[in-house]
């Protein structure tokens, strides 16, 4: 850990496959603490779960303040108020119950079926081109004992490039009703995700080249998916939005359904590919798969950075007095996490049945809309997943795994599979 004239310096780690000993430490001795920010500023670090959810919650506690660049920041520059006032934009228009139930479980823009099918085509995709480069399975392919590929130097699949970033760039595009044939490329925009040294040198840019992209896109948008709807509506609000207001709407809505979507996708190919018999548990019993998923969710490191927030008066969060002005980091990652509250925190353990709801999709009027839509759709890609690919296994040892530095949402850079 680095101190900076003595507080830790944050974030701690960028690996999602085991919390931050940093964040272990603090989550049971001091629950609300002193960091210094990648922007050099001081800040409250949050990662006990009671004190994590009250800050959630709490009024005090401005979203829309982070914006403003006279407050202290938790990277090098305040993110762009459409970042953290799309909902406010949108309910200015009178168009936040519409985009709400277009992200909810009951939209109409992509099916189960289609989200399906998506995963489907791309995991086939990858095992043809494995075939293709003489990496054929074990099921009768290969060596034919049917435990996996007999050709172990072959060039195995990555569940990232060839399955989780396509997937959620994929449904996404079709959710929005932006181009389907545009998802590659979006899913490169992952990188708008990025934190720290890597934000200081590519942000800038990348953002101003995607809101380039993103306002073709606009322009000729048609009635499809939930921007197409809401583009409609908007003619008719009597406090519409501009044009540019929708794309950086478009792009915010984008990178959302982008980047936590593939983090957890990957992340929950890692675990079943890392552990067999956990993959084999939930072939044989289906209906434990919502179950596993939900103790995923907890027990995911998804995190590079935080939930932030700035207090508008003095409060106090888990007993700490917070002054006004002052910034607040949330770890979702720590809180869900904590001890006093999940026996056992660190294990992965999917019969476990918490008392207390984990703070994945963060709590209170921010909590996310596409919760209960991300579940099902996840749920659908790991059963394909599960169905595809019987052997599915890791093809390096799991220390080999290098997760991208420098990220909002964690990411390994590749997850080698066989099958
Ligand atoms: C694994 C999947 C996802 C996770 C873990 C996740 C997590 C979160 C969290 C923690 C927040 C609260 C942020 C805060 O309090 O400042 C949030 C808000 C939000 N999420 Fe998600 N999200 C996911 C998927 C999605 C998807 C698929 C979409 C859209 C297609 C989406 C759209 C949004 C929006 C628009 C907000 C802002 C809500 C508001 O400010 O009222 N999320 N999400």
């Amino acid at each position: 850990m680095s101190l900076a004239g003595g507080i830790p310096h944050y974030p701690f780690s960028f690996r999602g496959d085991a919390l931050a000993s940093e964040l272990g430490r603090f989550v049971v001795e001091e629950p609300v603490t002193r960091v210094v920010t990648n922007a050099g500023a001081r800040g409250w670090l949050v990662t006990g779960y009671a004190a994590a959810r009250e800050a959630l919650k709490d009024p005090r506690l401005s979203r829309s303040l982070i914006a403003d660049p006279d407050m202290p920041q938790e990277d090098s520059s305040a993110p762009p108020l459409s970042v953290v006032g799309t909902m406010t934009m949108l309910r200015r228009a009178g168009l936040r119950d519409e985009a709400v139930k277009g992200m909810g479980p009951r939209q109409t823009h992509v099916s189960l079926e289609r989200v399906r099918d998506i995963a489907d085509t791309l995991l086939t995709t990858m095992k043809a081109k494995a075939a293709e480069n003489g990496n054929a399975s074990g099921n009768g392919n290969g060596n034919g004992n049917g435990k996996g590929n007999a050709d172990e130097s072959a060039e195995p699949g990555d569940l990232v490039a060839d399955f989780a970033l396509p997937w959620a760039s994929h449904v996404t595009c079709e959710l929005l009703g932006l181009p389907t044939e545009a998802a590659p490329e979006l899913a490169g925009w992952f990188r708008l995700l990025s934190t720290g040294e890597m934000a200081n040198e590519n942000l800038f840019a990348d953002w101003t080249k995607a809101l380039s992209r993103f306002d073709d896109w606009m322009t000729g948008i048609g009635t499809e998916g939930l921007l197409g709807r809401l583009a409609l509506l908007n003619r008719s609000s009597g406090h519409p939005l501009s044009h540019q207001e929708l794309v950086e709407i478009a792009l915010f809505l984008f990178v959302s359904g982008l980047g936590n979507p593939a983090g957890f996708l990957a992340l929950c190919g890692l675990v079943l590919a890392r552990d067999p018999e956990l993959a084999a548990r939930l072939r044989r019993e289906p209906r434990a798969l919502p179950g596993a998923l939900e103790e995923l969710y907890r027990w995911s490191v998804m995190l590079g950075d935080s939930i932030a927030r700035i207090a508008r008066e003095d409060a106090e969060i888990g007993g700490v007095p917070v002054r006004a002005g002052e910034l607040v980091l949330i770890s979702i990652d720590a809180a869900n996490r904590d001890p006093a509250v999940f026996d056992s925190p660190d294990r992965l353990d999917i019969d476990r049945r918490p008392s207390m709801p984990h703070l994945r999709f963060g709590q209170g009027r921010h909590f996310c809309p596409a919760a209960a839509l991300n579940r099902a759709q996840t749920e659908v890609a790991l059963r394909a997943l599960l169905d595809t690919l019987p052997g599915l296994r890791l093809a390096v040892a799991p220390d080999r795994i290098r997760w991208r530095q420098d990220h909002a949402v964690l990411l390994p850079e590749t997850i080698p599979v066989r099958w």
